[in-house]
């Protein structure tokens, strides 16, 4: 399973990338207006960063210019992928430039029938939200058992699910049980993937122990 981070903030992106967990980068608008960043300049620096795909989100509403967008971020780098929103216009934004060789991930994705078409139209990634769909009482991670067992059922359907909206260490694992491709996570639920209480008690149990030995490895 492929771990993207999701944020547009450089210096993270570089902490983190060094844990060599890193497999790409998704940002979005809001992402973006955090870091109070050039939108441009960011994203070609994070392209530098990191070798696979970076997301980066037109934000035009209307096919033409969210074509023209995506063209244009396509020219950053190799690695970007073009973030279109899950709209009949972002589809067929999708199916442009799809077809032109550019990765493209298709973004707020709430139900199993956007997922099939973003495929259709040739999507690289599909985002699903599961956050944002527990956040309104339903169960976000049904959606991506769905789209598994959909996308699993026609071979020409490659695209792959980018598990999104991840905010606990247990959306990424249920994500791995169900075989979802990628989960862009937030930087401190990748980092909270490795806490455990145990870990942190058993470890001051051996150092402990070991200082009582008055030995030193080095
Ligand atoms: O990048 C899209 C997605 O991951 C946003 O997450 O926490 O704003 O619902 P969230």
């Amino acid at each position: 399973m492929k771990f993207f981070i999701d944020t547009a903030d450089v210096a993270e992106i570089k902490d983190l990338a060094a844990t060599g967990m890193v497999d790409g980068v998704t940002t979005n608008p809001s992402l973006v207006a955090k870091t109070g960043r050039n939108f441009l300049e960011a994203i070609a620096e994070i392209c530098d960063l990191v070798e696979g795909p970076v997301s980066a989100e037109v934000t035009a509403t209307d096919f033409d210019t969210m074509l023209t967008e995506g063209r244009k971020l396509a020219k950053i780098a190799t690695n970007i992928a073009v973030k279109v929103p899950l709209t009949w216009d972002g589809l067929k934004t999708c199916k442009a430039l799809s077809d032109d060789g550019i990765m493209v991930n298709v973004t707020l994705c709430f139900s199993p029938s956007q997922a099939l078409l973003a495929a259709k139209a040739g999507a690289t990634f599909i985002s699903p939200f599961v956050g944002r769909l527990d956040d309104i009482a339903t169960e976000g991670m049904d959606l991506i058992a769905e789209i598994r067992q959909i996308y699993d059922n026609y071979e020409a359907l490659s695209t792959e699910i980018l598990v999104a909206s991840v905010r606990h260490p247990r959306h990424v694992v249920e994500s791995a049980k169900m075989g979802a491709d990628v989960a862009t996570l937030p930087p401190n639920v990748l980092r909270a993937l490795a806490n455990h209480p145990l870990t942190d008690k058993g470890l001051d149990a051996f150092l402990k122990d070991w200082a009582k030995t008055g030995q030193s490895i080095l």
